[in-house]
């Protein structure tokens, strides 16, 4: 597990201490969701190893802790316990399935394995009034999780609700904060369990509703300024939403001393040079290099067929370009990046200590190279609080909620070697797929929609003719994450549309699939 979550911290990070609740992580899947379900409720949260140090979150106004679940036993040898400090504070305590059993063991209960494990749905009755359950009705409906049971509980707790398999579905030692649940609050079968973390967010800690976008953009615009002082700073954008929100807040902080780089390389989708160009720099009025590379990307993909030789081809050409381009900004010495809190956790729980940079930003060993430092100002913000902030920065719908797409753009939408002809087929084709699909209202609960070239060619026949022309393959894929997905249920009316409109206007193509397999076994690209 991570032991430097913390040390992960960069300087953009907002400092100014605000009431936060932190979220200890033993290693359960959860723990990000938990603070996710904590920021909804505008109050900040973060999430840290289960060894960080007191001393690593002094930057925080905690106002409580919750001890997340975990696949261990609290029993097992070596199982991770809860810090000291963490009981000395003073401070309430919400223990999770297995964070529960270490409220109990550590404070001189006693836990034990179950006779039965009981996982899933499940129905508990409170025999008790406790200010965790204000306004919540005394039966309700719960996600259980748990192989072990608190054979004893610990002096100043006592039992407030039970299922049918539990005596102990919640305990609670009221005047010191501390509670423990044997279910999990923060997922969606547990109907009512965002209210229940609200209770004991605002109810027990006390802390204040105060982490919204107003706020956020605010501090966030101080620190963009300690940081850099009167330095300037390059930013690359993609197009998407992290690098677009990223980049607007840094312009809010320091104007124009903030210039963007746009690496044009021909690999995006039809009018999307296009569409950044205007927005930037024609109504956010920002210092914007729009480098068209196409050329110099097409001329290295020459006779490339694997899609990792093809990967690694356009992030050596970008690069390039972008160090070449960053050369040229006099005096710039920091590069602004839009990496956001998931990956912050995800490289420190691997123990790199610094975020990994976004395979998409393609900037990869640049900062060492260049020297330059990186302002992060999304550091700490989950993907939708970034389209909040978004939102309250004036971006409009169209960027924040633009559905990713793939550093090598195109170049993995197209099987086999890459030329501009084909990348233009291919614009065209997924161009009418995204405009049918954004005229049936459905573009915002796709996770990704798009277009295929196959390197087939089949036979048809228009009119009086037979022709050989290309397969176009349409891929939609509903997800929560990318890293699982299923194929979207499109309506046949929408496909059938789709592909009439494909096949009569981009002439090379004659034959439209649609790809009805998931991730997994399939990936959401084709290649
Ligand atoms: P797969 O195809 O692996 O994709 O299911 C998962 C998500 O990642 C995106 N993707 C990429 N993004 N560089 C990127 O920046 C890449 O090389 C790359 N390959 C896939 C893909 O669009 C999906 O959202």
């Amino acid at each position: 597990m991570a032991d430097n979550l913390t040390e992960a911290t960069s300087p953009a990070t907002p400092r100014s201490p605000r009431a936060a609740i932190v979220v200890i992580d033993f290693g359960s899947q959860y723990s990000m969701l938990i603070a996710r379900r904590i920021r909804e409720l505008n109050t900040y949260c973060e999430v840290v190893s289960y060894n960080a140090t007191a001393a690593e979150l002094d930057h925080l106004d905690i106002r409580g802790f919750i001890l997340s679940g975990g696949p261990n036993s609290v029993y097992d040898e070596g199982a991770p316990h809860a810090a000291e400090w963490v009981f000395t504070s003073g401070l309430p305590i919400l223990g999770i399935c297995y964070g529960m059993q270490l409220l109990a063991e550590q404070l001189g209960g006693k836990v034990g394995p179950g006779r039965e494990r009981e996982f899933g749905p499940a129905t508990i009755a409170a025999s008790q009034n406790v200010p965790l359950l204000a306004d919540l009705p005394s039966e309700l409906d719960v996600w259980m999780s748990h192989g072990d049971r608190i054979e004893e509980l610990p002096p100043g707790f006592s039992s407030v609700a039970v299922s049918e398999n539990s005596p102990v579905a919640i305990m609670a030692d009221i005047p010191r904060g501390y509670y423990g649940l044997q279910f999990h609050p923060e997922v969606v079968h547990t109907p009512r369990g965002k209210e229940l973390i609200a209770n004991y967010v605002h109810g027990v800690c006390g802390a204040e509703a105060n982490w919204t976008p107003g706020n956020f953009v605010q501090e966030a615009i101080s620190s963009i300024r300690a940081q850099v002082g009167t330095g300037r700073i390059i930013c690359g954008l993609s197009g998407g939403v992290d690098s677009a929100v990223a980049a607007t807040l840094v312009h809010r902080a320091i104007g124009d001393r903030l210039t963007c780089i746009f690496v044009d390389n021909g690999l995006l989708r039809a009018g999307e040079a296009e569409d950044v160009v205007n927005t930037f720099e024609r109504n956010l009025q920002m210092n914007l290099r729009h480098i068209d590379a196409s050329k110099l990307f097409m001329s290295g993909l020459v006779e490339v067929t694997n899609p990792e030789t093809k990967r690694i081809r356009i992030g050596n050409t970008f690069i390039e370009v972008f160090e070449a381009e960053a050369k040229k900004i006099e005096g710039a010495h920091f590069l602004c990046q839009g990496t956001l809190y998931p990956d912050v956790i995800e490289s420190a729980s691997h123990g790199a200590g610094s975020a990994r940079i976004k395979s998409h930003h393609n900037v990869g060993g640049l900062p060492e190279r260049m020297e330059l430092e990186l302002v992060e100002p999304l550091r700490f913000l989950f993907k939708d609080e970034v389209r909040r902030i978004g939102a309250e920065l004036g971006l409009s719908d169209e960027i924040l909620w633009r559905q990713p797409f793939p550093g090598p753009g195109l170049a993995v939408r197209i099987i086999g070697e890459v030329t501009e002809e084909k990348v233009s087929v291919l614009q065209a084709a997924d161009s009418i797929f995204l405009e049918e699909v954004h005229a049936a209202g459905l573009y915002r609960d796709l996770w990704q929609s798009f277009a295929v070239l196959t390197d087939s060619r089949t036979v048809g026949v228009m009119g009086d003719f037979r022709t050989y022309g290309n397969a176009i393959v349409l891929r939609a894929v509903v997800a929560e994450d990318a890293m699982t997905a299923d194929w979207a249920r499109l309506p046949y009316e929408l496909l059938a549309r789709v592909s009439n409109r494909i096949v009569n206007e981009v002439q090379a193509v004659n034959r439209v699939a649609y790809d009805i397999t998931s991730k997994p076994p399939g990936t959401i690209e084709w290649e």
